[in-house]
């Protein structure tokens, strides 16, 4: 990893459903940090849920909003970032990241995925006749920018607090530039 880096902030990326919000929380509890979710901070200042903005705005217009975020996020300190699973597909946006935040990739298979977001309804990428085909679909051009990620954990067999813990892991390693 490049030493010149600085890295004041956690940044969580991954698919929908594989725990970024869950883990964010309970990573930044353990760091004495901020927490910040980039769908939560839009809604916040649209005063509209994700799903609107998609249907009356379209999915580029969330993405600007989405890029606009991330340019501000440079000025956070001691912040956990939990973001949206389109935000890291934006190369800009990856690489932002990556100048203040450790970036972990949360992975999960698309099986486990669908287990986790089956019953909710929220997402409107995933409002789709077959969500689950779309689910692979969405992961297999998603992958090459997940996988950009400093550390990439799998969370398909790990509970939201032992993926927790391993990300508060790598991150201590990180800071104290063992890694
Ligand atoms: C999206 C993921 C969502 C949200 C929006 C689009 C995506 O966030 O930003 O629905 O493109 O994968 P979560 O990953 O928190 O569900």
């Amino acid at each position: 990893m490049n030493n010149t880096r600085h890295l004041v902030n956690l940044a969580l990326i991954g698919f929908m459903g594989a725990g970024k919000s869950s883990v964010g929380r309970l990573v930044a509890e353990q760091l004495h940090f901020d927490y910040l979710d980039t769908d939560d901070l839009i809604q916040a200042r649209t005063g509209r849920t994700i799903s609107s903005i998609f249907k009356e705005e379209g999915e580029a217009f969330f993405r600007k909003l989405e890029r606009q975020l991330v340019k501000e996020l440079t000025a956070r300190k001691r912040t956990v970032i939990a973001t949206g699973g389109g935000l890291p597909t934006v190369a800009a946006n990856l690489a932002s990241l990556k100048t203040h935040a450790l970036v972990v990739c949360l992975w999960a298979s698309p099986a486990k995925i669908w287990e986790r977001v089956r019953n909710q309804t929220h997402r409107p990428l995933l409002r789709d006749p077959n969500p689950s085909l779309k689910i692979r679909e969405l992961l297999a051009v998603r992958e090459p920018f997940y996988r950009q990620a400093d550390v990439l954990i799998n969370t398909d067999l790990r509970s939201a607090r032992e993926v927790a813990q391993q990300v508060v892991h790598q991150f201590r390693l990180a800071q104290s530039g063992r890694q």
